[in-house]
């Protein structure tokens, strides 16, 4: 079936772990006609055949994998609400609908080399892809760039072992020290930021608002900079206005987009905080 262009897939679950208290990472098999998703895209995603709750809700697509006769994309997610909580419930068998890759993906500038993801909590998912998906673009087993990988406390730190398998710098830092730097991933980033040449510098930063506002304010738009956004989605394909963010335009001035099909990446720089 057919929407606007994107293809409403079944998926069958073939695993659905909690990794965490709270955390659950969930694998689905897919048909090989399922697109090569680009980092930073995400899906929506809902039991098959059930309306409650009605609206799918957004995922990044955090890991990739095309076999010879499917397709395997992994979700990690954290349980926050009733939707989330249903999918935490699903067993391997279950089939569920899948309808993507949606929205637009981070950007790889090859001269910029100096590569640093930031990743705040369940913001990890969509930089897992991308930290995959540098890893091939440079034909080696790990790719150079630094990730610094922020969460609460040590039990809230996920996604670990897959960026180590792709990255071959990893800075932790926990809001209460349980594990790495007792620092805010920010703070963190802010102290070698000196490190970093802004030309040859490309920043990939997902997390919470406080986080990316505050990375705003330490980069001032000196750093090429692209943050995935979260917002809550309704018809996730650009159709409600649901997730509409204040931005600057081309000319400077204030506009809204779509988290769901202008995003959810967007260059820090433009994205207005409120
Ligand atoms: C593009 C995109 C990608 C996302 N990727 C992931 C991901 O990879 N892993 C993951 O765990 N979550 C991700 N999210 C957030 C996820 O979609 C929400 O947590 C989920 O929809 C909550 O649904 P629920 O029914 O469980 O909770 P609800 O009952 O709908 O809400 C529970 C609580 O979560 C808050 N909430 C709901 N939706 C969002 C949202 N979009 N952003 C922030 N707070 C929200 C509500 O305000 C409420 O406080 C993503 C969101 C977007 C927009
Ligand atoms: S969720 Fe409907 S326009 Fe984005």
């Amino acid at each position: 079936m057919a929407i606007m262009n994107k293809q409403i897939t079944i998926g069958s679950v073939s695993g659905n772990d909690e990794i965490r208290a709270g955390y659950v990472l969930m694998t689905l098999q897919l048909p090989r006609s399922f697109p090569d998703p680009h980092p930073g895209q995400f899906v929506m995603i809902r039991i098959a055949g059930l309306r409650d709750p009605f609206l799918s809700r957004p995922l990044s697509i955090f890991a990739f994998s095309r076999g010879r006769s499917h397709c395997l994309v992994r979700l990690l997610y954290r349980v926050t609400g009733r939707g989330t909580q249903i999918l935490a419930g699903l067993i391997p068998g279950s089939q569920v609908e899948i309808f993507g890759p949606l929205g637009t993906g981070y950007v790889v500038d090859p001269a910029r080399e100096n590569r640093v993801l930031i990743a705040g909590g369940i913001g990890v998912a969509p930089l897992s892809l991308l930290a995959q998906h540098l890893c091939k673009l440079s034909g080696r087993g790990v790719n150079p760039a630094v990730v610094y990988l922020g969460a609460k406390t040590a039990d809230e730190i996920v996604g670990l072992d897959q960026l180590q398998k792709y990255c071959s710098g990893i800075r932790i830092c926990t809001d209460d020290g349980s594990s790495g730097a007792k620092s805010l991933v920010t703070r963190a980033f802010q102290k070698d930021m000196k490190k970093y040449n802004p030309a040859q510098t490309a920043i990939y930063a997902c997390g919470p608002k406080p986080m990316l506002r505050a990375l705003a304010g330490m980069l001032k738009d000196r750093y090429f900079c692209q943050v995935s956004l979260e917002e809550r989605m309704a018809c996730g394909v650009g159709a409600c206005m649901g997730c509409a963010v204040a931005v600057r335009d081309e000319n400077g001035d204030r506009a809204y987009r779509r988290v769901c099909a202008d995003g959810p990446v967007f260059e820090l720089k433009d994205v207005i905080w409120e």
